[in-house]
């Protein structure tokens, strides 16, 4: 089998009607704080027996077709002893893992942010590749300002989410290229528009540049929403509008699927979101659905609370946002399905 075939089976697996992506890469020091929302210590134990829970939902496999894992679970065992990437893939879920290692400030331009990891890349991907991973994923973060992000914050970051791309298809992984302008501020929906659309051409320009073939990538990127305190909120119609108009700019049609992330929007409202896309534009070229971390966990911990007790009503709260968001990506998702 050649690479290219390699990463065709993958996009084949993952890419799939009414199916989407479990984000479940929290960092320690996120899931920590994930974790303390609900009381409970984010030891290695704890993070393990919650990482087995969603794993092993009973039925999640119908509207999940990848999970994105941090580095460390890669590498744990269920009860059972089995390994945590292979819980998924008996199930036909793809695993995949979280690459980067973190962000911090772009040297010389202030309010700029750049994401590290590139050294020893290849390296670490074939280590992920032996113990499972398919896929990976690298996340660029863009803040908005009346002035930020500069233009040299958006070649900066675009260079480094192509690179990340090329090192990934040379070793036969998937790259989930995930550039996440953040909805934190009091900007208008028509500034995130603007720097949305900003970011994206500038990646397709360089993943252009450093030969990365589109038909095996998956974006996956912010949708173009008012700022978390801009006074004017806006619909899900309104929100599917802008969106679509700024991907039917700047997304190749040879791009298989954009698997939004929720980035801090309600579990509802990205599935509204979402839903509203699929119905404003039901033949897309790209598969238009979720990659969702928070909108997809939130309930979870809720139901869970740290305590064996809860775990079948946990796996439920993981299942019901998974089948709704599935629907959604049909368009078919109504709020009365909630
Ligand atoms: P959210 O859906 O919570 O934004 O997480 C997705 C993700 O993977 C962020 O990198």
């Amino acid at each position: 089998m050649t690479i290219s075939d390699e990463l065709q089976g993958t996009i084949d697996q993952m890419v799939q009607r009414g199916k989407g992506i479990l984000a479940a890469d929290e960092s320690q020091p996120t899931i920590a704080k994930r974790f303390a929302a609900i009381g409970v210590e984010a030891t290695e134990e704890h993070c393990r027996t919650y990482r087995s829970l969603l794993f092993a939902a009973p039925g999640i496999e119908e509207y999940i077709s990848g999970v994105i894992e941090f580095d460390d679970t890669l590498a744990q065992v269920d009860d059972a002893g089995i390994a945590l990437p292979m819980v998924l893939a008996q199930r036909g879920i793809v695993p995949g893992v979280k690459v980067d290692k973190g962000k911090g400030a772009l040297a010389l331009s202030p309010n700029d942010s750049i994401t590290y990891g590139l050294d020893g890349l290849a390296e670490r991907l074939a280590h992920y590749k032996n113990q499972g991973a398919r896929f990976a994923k690298w996340r660029e973060v863009y803040a908005i300002g009346d002035r930020f992000p500069s233009a040299l914050g958006i070649t900066a970051n675009a260079e480094m989410l192509a690179r990340y791309a090329a090192v990934c298809q040379e070793q036969g992984i998937v790259p989930i290229v995930e550039p996440e302008v953040l909805i934190d501020g009091n900007h208008s929906m028509a500034r995130c528009a603007e720097v949305t659309e900003a970011v994206q051409k500038e990646i397709f320009h360089a993943l252009h540049r450093h030969h990365v073939v589109l038909e095996h990538i998956i974006l996956k990127p912010n949708m173009v929403l008012p700022g978390k305190d801009h006074p004017v909120r806006a619909s899900a119609e309104a929100i599917a509008t802008a969106t679509l108009q700024v991907f039917r700019r700047t997304v190749p049609m040879a791009v298989p699927s954009i698997n939004f992330l929720s980035g801090g929007l309600s579990p509802e409202a990205a599935t509204a979101n979402l839903n509203a896309m699929n119905i404003a534009m039901p033949i897309a070229p790209w598969l238009l659905s979720f990659s969702y971390g928070r909108a997809l966990q939130e309930t979870v911990l809720q139901a869970w609370q740290g305590k064996a007790e809860n775990l079948a009503a946990a796996q439920q709260a993981l299942l019901k946002r998974a089948r709704l968001n599935g629907a959604a990506q049909r368009g078919e998702y109504s709020s009365a399905m909630e």
